[in-house]
């Protein structure tokens, strides 16, 4: 297998930005000499990445808009007061950084969440850039087969607006996340395990690539690690790819349940609603979310695993089993999550840094 670095080195151009951009390539990021900022510190996916960041050697500072209640929650890390809408805070937050999680979503923030979602990237990467941050890393969404939901368009406008300054930023584009209080599975969850008899519309019928929280924090902690001279964007998809509907079928088999499964003509309109009232996913994000799966979500860009060679990803049966998991752990993530982070991260560290591939 070809190392890492030297398959690194040879980005697709499809996804490579800023030809002129002055990141120096033999310079990959040492260990933790300056801290990490990781913001949506205290959202899902931020909760996984903060251990994965730790497992890779970084010193992780966590963003919070409430730093003290963060710190009663999870008092092992080091918390910072960082509202993104607050430039103030946004600059304060990132001195003496050297890298930057970014995870922060608007939705469910108002009607004008996506203006709101691109200030918010516009502000960061300015800061970022007077902070002399040299490496960002973002988690967006994939871009669909067919015209983007409002949450999915911004999700990729973020991208672009994070990818277009001086920092060498990696932008992951992943269908759902699948996970214990993963909103977008939660609203997958709830159709299987809430609903007697399954109503499902037919553009459940698109299919998409899930990918495991356990691969995703391992990933985003790696995407600081890996020698860059451009800001690139990757597909991050999940080993499975399979249509909404056997997502469902999946959830069912996983707790011996069975899908009844009449067709039902519902509209992207109906169906929110209809999920609004079953899930714990709040309406205004259920509407937004249900948009956004109008269309296949399928990768066509380049992976971001095969900068690597073929590491091995948690399955979709093996993600729904650690997510369900999870529901009974009294802390997220569970012992048994960062556990498994850990090792991952760790795993594919140990992998890059020989040079070996995965
Ligand atoms: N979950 C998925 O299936 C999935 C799939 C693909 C991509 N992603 C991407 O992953 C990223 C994180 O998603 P998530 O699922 O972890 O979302 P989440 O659980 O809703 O977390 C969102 C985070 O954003 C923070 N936040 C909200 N408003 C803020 C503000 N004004 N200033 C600073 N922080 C603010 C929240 O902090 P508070 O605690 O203060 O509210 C929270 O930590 C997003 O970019 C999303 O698009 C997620």
């Amino acid at each position: 297998m070809e190392p890492a670095v030297e398959q690194l080195g040879s980005l697709p151009r499809s996804c490579v930005d800023n030809p002129s951009n002055p990141w120096n390539s033999d310079d990959v990021m040492p260990d933790a000499p300056a801290p990490v900022l990781l913001t949506g510190a205290t959202g899902f996916v931020g909760r996984h990445v903060a251990v994965a960041l730790q497992a890779a050697g970084f010193e992780v500072r966590a963003a919070s808009r409430d730093p003290q209640a963060s710190r009663r929650h999870s008092p092992e890390l080091d918390w910072v007061r960082c509202d993104l809408t607050e430039p103030a805070q946004v600059r304060q937050a990132l001195e003496g950084t050297r890298a930057a999680i970014y995870l922060y979503h608007g939705l469910g923030s108002g009607p004008a969440y996506d203006r709101r979602e691109a200030s918010c990237a516009s502000t960061f990467r300015q800061m970022a850039e007077a902070a002399g941050v040299e490496r960002i890393a973002y988690l967006g969404g994939i871009r669909p087969h067919g015209p983007a939901s409002r949450h999915l368009s911004s999700r990729l406008e973020t991208g672009r607006i994070l990818r277009d300054g001086r920092i060498p930023t990696v932008e992951l584009r992943a269908a759902m996340v699948i996970g214990h209080s993963s909103q977008s599975f939660a609203l997958v969850r709830d159709i299987a395990f809430r609903l007697p008899m399954v109503a499902l519309p037919p553009w459940l019928d698109r299919r998409s690539c899930p990918v495991s929280i356990t691969d995703v924090a391992a990933a985003l902690a790696l995407a600081l690690r890996v020698p860059l001279e451009h800001s690139a964007w990757f597909e991050l998809p999940g080993p499975d790819c399979l249509s909404h509907r056997e997502l469902v079928d999946r959830l069912c088999s996983a707790v011996g349940a069975r899908l009844l499964e009449p067709r039902l003509p519902l509209t992207p309109r109906l169906a929110s609603t209809l999920l609004a009232a079953i899930s714990r996913v709040r309406g205004a994000v259920t509407r937004e979310l249900v948009e956004g799966l109008m269309h296949d979500l399928l990768p066509e860009g380049p992976s971001f695993w095969s900068l690597f060679g073929t590491p091995t990803l948690r399955s979709v049966p093996e993600a729904i089993a650690d997510a369900l998991a999870d529901e009974l752990s009294p802390v997220s993530p569970s012992v048994e999550s960062r556990r498994r982070i850990w090792a991952t991260t760790r795993s594919w560290l140990g992998a890059l840094e020989a040079g070996h591939g995965f």
